[in-house]
This record gives structure tokens, sequence and C-alpha cells, in this order.
């Protein structure tokens, strides 16, 4: 199964502007400025100024601090950044500053996903694609991007979500391990559907297969006018987000179809897992992507 090498250099863009590796030095600049602010809120001797600068001198020289940002941070530590970024580290290791990425995954679970749509399109695996907890849609971008370069837009991509982020969750693991997720806590992670849609627009992603499910997955999944699925990545952080789009889900997968599971590494998550592993004895082997994500192909 073969793409022009102009679709293939598409691919491997997209998936460095997605997670962005391509523009770094805005990271950076970021880490800069929340750097210098907090030393000045807090009173501290400014890092890279005179205390007192007059605003337009300050903006002038902010200005050019930045525009040379690259050249405070060493080719080791660009390098080691760079490292992080494969397993959707980000800076101070604080999803906080994911700020520019369209997707927290890093490059690993991201060719992961290439991985599985490369085999479901070579096997005519039948089925729609679906990722079930979108945030800013970038690991579906990815998807729509494959199906784009591989001319699979027949299939739909489902995205659910509740674009206003992580549910209060009562089970007991979810609280012990997460604590408050809530959009109250985590605004950051309660991305509204419009601005999902401007990114797939920015991109020219936005496709007539592309089908937004907007709400909580125990209420949306189960009605869902879908019929079968070839894709179906779970990446809603929770023990009950999760068993809840197994349970929906799980059994509309084809045959040759593949689930992958964003936040295995998370003991919730992967407690929800093993559980609907056991109950529905699901013995295809779980392949670990990286430190957080796994998959399995569905026999
Ligand atoms: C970690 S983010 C997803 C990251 C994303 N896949 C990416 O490419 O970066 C988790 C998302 O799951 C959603 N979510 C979690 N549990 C949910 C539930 N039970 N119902 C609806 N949305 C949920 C949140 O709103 C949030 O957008």
């Amino acid at each position: 199964m073969t793409i022009s090498a102009g679709y293939e250099a598409y691919l491997q863009l997209l998936e460095k502007v997605l997670i962005n590796e391509v523009y770094l030095e805005q990271e950076l600049a970021l880490k800069f400025l929340v750097d210098h602010h907090l030393q000045t809120t807090q009173n501290l001797k400014p890092r890279f100024f005179k205390a007192k600068a007059s605003p337009d001198k300050l903006k002038k020289e902010l200005a050019l601090k930045l525009h040379a940002i690259e050249e405070e941070f060493t080719p080791e530590e660009r390098e080691a950044f760079l490292e992080q970024r494969q397993e959707g580290k980000h800076i101070d290791d604080d999803v906080a500053m994911a700020v520019f990425a369209y997707s927290m995954i890093g490059k690993k679970r991201m060719q992961n996903i290439r991985y599985c749509l490369e085999r479901i399109f070579q096997n005519k695996v039948e089925g729609d694609v679906m990722e079930c907890g979108v945030w800013k849609g970038g690991a579906a971008m990815y998807m729509q991007g494959l199906l784009k370069a591989y001319q699979e837009e027949d299939r739909n991509l489902w995205l659910a979500d509740s674009f206003e982020g992580i549910p209060v969750s009562s089970h007991p693991s979810d609280q012990s391990f997460f604590g408050d997720v809530s959009a109250q806590t985590y605004p950051n992670l309660a991305i509204n559907g419009d601005r999902v849609k401007n990114h797939f627009k920015k991109l020219d992603l936005l496709g007539p297969n592309v089908k937004f499910l907007k709400g909580w997955f125990h209420e949306t999944l189960e009605k869902a006018p879908i019929s079968k699925l070839a894709l179906l990545r779970l990446d809603g952080d929770l023990y009950d987000s999760t068993f809840d789009a197994l349970n929906a889900l799980y059994p509309k997968v084809s045959s040759g179809g593949f689930v992958i599971i964003d936040d295995f590494g998370l003991k919730p998550c992967r407690e929800a897992v093993e559980y609907y592993r056991a109950q529905h004895a699901i013995e295809a082997k779980l392949q670990i992507i990286d430190s957080l994500g796994a998959y399995w192909q569905k026999p």
C-alpha cells in the first residue's frame, strides 16, 4: 500500500505540526515569559532585564529576547526537549504548558495511529474511525490526514467529547488517583467544539465525513449512529470514561480492527481495560506503545 511522495511528505509534516515539533521555539518563548513573569511578580530580581525598565523599553527588550530565544538554550537542551516530545511530554513536564500543540500525545502514539490505520486500509477492514476524548483535535486531525492521503474519506471520522472537559467521576479508582479533574480545576482540558472545528478548518481537514458527537460518553456513545468501527481510539483518561467507551463501542469494532488505549499507563484506565477484557474473555495481545499508550488488534 503506497502513497505519493507528496502525501508522504505531507503526513510527516502534519505529524510534526500537530505535536508542535516544528515550532519548539514558541514553547521556549512561553517558558521564558512565564519564568520572567514569576520572577517579576514575586519581586525577585528579573533574570534577564533591569528591574526598572520603562514599559516601551521592556517591550522592545522582550521582543528582541524572544526573537533570539533559540540561542538561550543549548543544542543539548533542545535535543532533550525533542526527545521528551516523543512520549508527549511538555515543558516542565506539565501538560498545562501544551499551549501550541493540537495534540498532547507525542510522536510515538501519533505513529501508532498511522501504523494501525495503514493495516486497516491494507486489509480492507470495514468501518469508521473514532477518537473518544478529542481535546484540541490533534490526534483526530492526524487520522483525517491519513484518510485523505490514502483516499479513504468514505469512512466517517467520529469525534466524541463533552467539549467541556473531563467529568467528575464517582469511581474510587478515579477519585484516589486523579482527585478533582473537572473543568473548574483544569479549564485547559475543556476545549469547545467550535475551537476544534476551527483547528480542522485551518489545516483544510474538515470534510463531510467528520462527525462531532457532543456529550458525556455514557449518554452519547451507546446510541450513536455508528454501525462498524475499524479503529477505536480511547483517550478519556478516567476509569469511567474508558469503561463506558469500551462497553458501548467494542462490540462494533470489526474483526481485524484496532483498539488504542492512550492512557493505559495510568492506573484507573488500565484497571478499566483489564476488567473489560477479563469480563469479555479478550485474549488478543496487548502491545505497549510507550510509557502511556497500548493497543490491540481484534481477532
Ligand atoms: C487527554 S484529553 C484528549 C487528548 C487528545 N486525544 C489529543 O490528541 O491530545 C481528554 C479528553 O477527553 C474528554 N473526556 C474525558 N472523559 C469524557 C467523558 N466521559 N465524556 C466526554 N468527554 C470526556 C475531555 O473533555 C478531554 O477533551
